[in-house]
């Protein structure tokens, strides 16, 4: 990978050679433990300048200790969310909503969709979301004794939920998956045409939905009043392509890493399948120790942070990987430890931009592995196979061929 120059703001002494695209660990590694990776950066300064820190390739200070990461994500007068990073793929200029408004347009349009998210809401959601895992996995159980944990049951499991919540229909499935895999995983001819097409759906499905409305969330959006009017069309797709962008892959890339830790560890299987209760705990320490998002924002204004002199434009780096591995944080944080207590992670953000979808998530991380665990025997990974993991903008596990009996 190239490295990019180094602002003339930035001192020398303050540049590191860690990011999470290319760093050892970072890319497509089998039976690779990316989180474990990361880890090194707390042995180091509380914030550096790493010259290729994002998707795109532009540099980025790599905040490195939980805590800076929380004034960061809460000062937004300082940091905003406001990069238009999807439409700017396309040569286009709006805002995914409600990740890059800031704060006072942000609060509008999250208290329009708060509701839609509410634990109310997905308790509603929950006999659904347990019939596709039981459905997903009596089929896995009764067609052998091996399956790829991620294609037959990850992805199809969280993206069906999804499917259902957005109200669109599940015969199509297989095509947002490979959306979903084209734009977050793909390269630079697939990622923009899987934005175009995800882009041209959500457009669609709004102009039927705004012709005939039913009971789904995207008539919901269509028919919302914000500030005592209708929303415009470009809000629309904002709202419509983040909240199908952030549900696709989070959950399956959650789950897989869960079930790959499982595999490697069978005393925690045979205590989570004696004891179900403890799965709920489980479940947010594995969300600790395994997380997929790293957020970024810009500076709005020259401030000095913690030593760093960052100038106004610049990218600041939140990964939450990093944040969890924090030994300021958490005793032994690259230990996992099913049965610890307090945890205060932070796989879902902070602030006010901190994941609206955390209730159903996590609803659906607990209920995919009590599901797992009552249908299943104890699992390995397959002889003679080994998982991919990756890291970049969102971590990911492929390929995690599992086998038991
Ligand atoms: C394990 C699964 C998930 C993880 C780890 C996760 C993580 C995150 C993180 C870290 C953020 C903050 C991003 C930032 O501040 O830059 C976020 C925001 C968001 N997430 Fe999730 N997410 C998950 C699942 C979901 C699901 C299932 C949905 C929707 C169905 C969802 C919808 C959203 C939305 C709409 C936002 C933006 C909130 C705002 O700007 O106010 N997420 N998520």
């Amino acid at each position: 990978m190239a490295t990019n120059p180094v602002p003339d703001h930035v001192p020398p002494e303050m540049v590191g050679d860690f990011n999470l695209f290319s760093s050892p660990g970072m890319s497509p590694t089998p039976n690779g433990d990316p989180h474990a990776a990361v880890a090194c950066v707390h042995a180091g300064p509380r914030i550096f300048y790493s010259p290729w820190n994002t998707r795109t390739g532009q540099g980025a200070w790599v905040i490195t200790r939980a805590a800076d990461q929380r004034r960061v994500l809460q000062e937004t007068e300082n940091f905003s969310s406001h990069r238009n990073i999807f439409a700017s793929a396309l040569g286009e200029d709006w805002p995914t909503i409600p990740l890059e408004l800031d704060p006072p347009s942000h609060a509008v349009f999250r208290s329009m969709l708060n509701p839609l998210f509410s634990p109310k809401r997905v308790a509603e959601l929950e006999p659904a979301i347990r019939e596709r895992a039981t459905t997903l996995i009596t089929r896995i159980a009764s067609s052998g004794t091996s399956c790829d944990a991620m294609k037959d049951f990850a992805y199809p499991f969280g993206v069906g939920i999804f499917l259902r919540f957005l109200g669109l229909p599940e015969h199509r499935l297989e095509t947002f998956v490979a959306w979903a895999k084209d734009l977050l995983h793909g390269d630079d001819v697939r990622r923009p045409a899987a934005a175009r097409t995800i882009v041209a759906f959500i457009d669609e499905l709004a102009a039927m939905r705004r012709k005939k409305p039913v009971d789904d969330f995207m008539s919901f959006i269509v028919q919302a009043q914000v500030e005592g009017r209708g929303l415009r069309d470009d809000e629309v797709r904002g709202i419509g392509v983040l909240v199908f962008v952030a549900g696709l892959d989070t959950v399956a890339t959650a789950i897989g890493f869960d079930l790959a830790y499982l595999a490697r560890n069978l005393e925690d299987q045979e205590l989570l399948r004696k004891e179900p209760d403890r799965i709920v705990r489980a479940a947010e320490e594995l969300l600790r120790a395994f997380p997929s998002v790293h957020m970024i924002r810009v500076a709005r204004k020259d401030i000095d942070f913690e030593g760093a002199p960052i100038r106004k434009g610049d990218f600041v780096s939140c990964a939450t990987m990093i944040a969890n591995r924090d030994p300021a944080e958490f005793e032994s944080p690259n230990t996992v430890d099913l049965t610890r207590e307090g945890i205060r992670h932070a796989s879902f953000g902070y602030g006010p931009h901190r994941c609206l979808g955390s209730h159903l998530a996590r609803r659906e991380i607990v209920i995919g592995l009590e599901e797992w665990l009552a249908r299943l025997p104890p699992f390995r990974i397959k002889e003679g196979t080994a998982p991919i993991t990756h890291g970049g903008s969102l971590f990911g596990i492929e390929n995690l061929i599992l086998e038991w009996g």
